[in-house]
């Protein structure tokens, strides 16, 4: 199985991480769309056309499905791209969805792009919902300024102390786990591992990791090191 994936930068490899830990054995074509980062806070139809350029790039390189690795596509424009292209398309948010409306947790907090917490995708019927966008959070994870603003990070974020758990609705999020968690004391969700568990792929012999960046420089390599532990080729698209 060929299997793509895209989102605007390194989130997406967060996604690729959780699918190498379970099923390491297949073809995986990512593309991180670096030159028109961040996405969180751009207009939809300008969201739609850069998804359709990314889907069209992996279309060419043969991909059997592809996993929109970007909780700003998916919650925005999942539906649109799922009538315009004929191979199987998953979107990153749903698996988390449905993973909460069967949880007993019932005070959760969201936090994502503004274009994601603007869509309402994570509202949930009978369920004690607290949403906020972070837009600061994505160029912090990019720059690779993570512990140098973490006081930044915890004062964002000091509204949800009361949730049982924090969804992280932007793949960029799970970079932030180990504040949140260690200093924080607060439950993660992560919506990489709701869509592994959610996915039932075949077993494959073949590997391979190909990943291609819009644009790629020093601090995007260490951080591609960081994430995908296996071996891989990095390209520039
Ligand atoms: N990682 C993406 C998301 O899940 C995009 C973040 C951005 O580029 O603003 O929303």
């Amino acid at each position: 199985m060929r299997i793509g994936l895209f989102d605007s930068g390194i989130g997406g490899l967060n996604v690729l991480s959780c699918l190498l830990k379970k099923y390491p054995h297949h073809e995986y074509i990512f593309f991180g769309d670096t030159i028109n980062l961040p996405y969180g806070n751009k207009k939809k139809e300008e969201l739609f056309s850069l998804a359709s350029d990314a889907i069209d790039f992996l279309i060419s390189k043969k991909v059997d499905m592809i996993i929109i690795a970007c909780g700003t596509i998916s919650s925005t424009c999942f539906h649109d791209l799922k009538k315009k292209y004929s191979l199987p398309l998953y979107d990153i948010i749903s698996p988390t969805v449905n993973y909460l409306i069967k949880s007993n947790y019932h005070d959760i907090g969201v936090i994502g792009t503004t274009r994601t917490i603007e869509s309402n995708i994570f509202m949930i019927n009978k369920k004690n919902i607290l949403m906020k966008s972070t837009p600061s959070f994505v160029p912090i994870i990019e720059n690779n300024q993570i512990e140098e603003k973490r006081e930044e990070i915890e004062e964002e974020l000091k509204c949800f102390k009361n949730c049982q758990i924090l969804v992280l609705g932007c793949t960029h999020y799970p970079m932030l786990k180990k504040i949140i968690t260690d200093n924080m004391h607060l439950e993660v969700l992560d919506m990489g591992e709701c869509l592994v568990n959610s996915l039932e792929l075949n077993n494959n012999t073949d590997s391979l990791i190909e990943l291609y960046f819009s644009k790629i420089d020093e601090n995007l390599q260490k951080n591609i090191q960081n994430i995908i532990l296996f071996p891989y080729h990095l390209y520039q698209k």
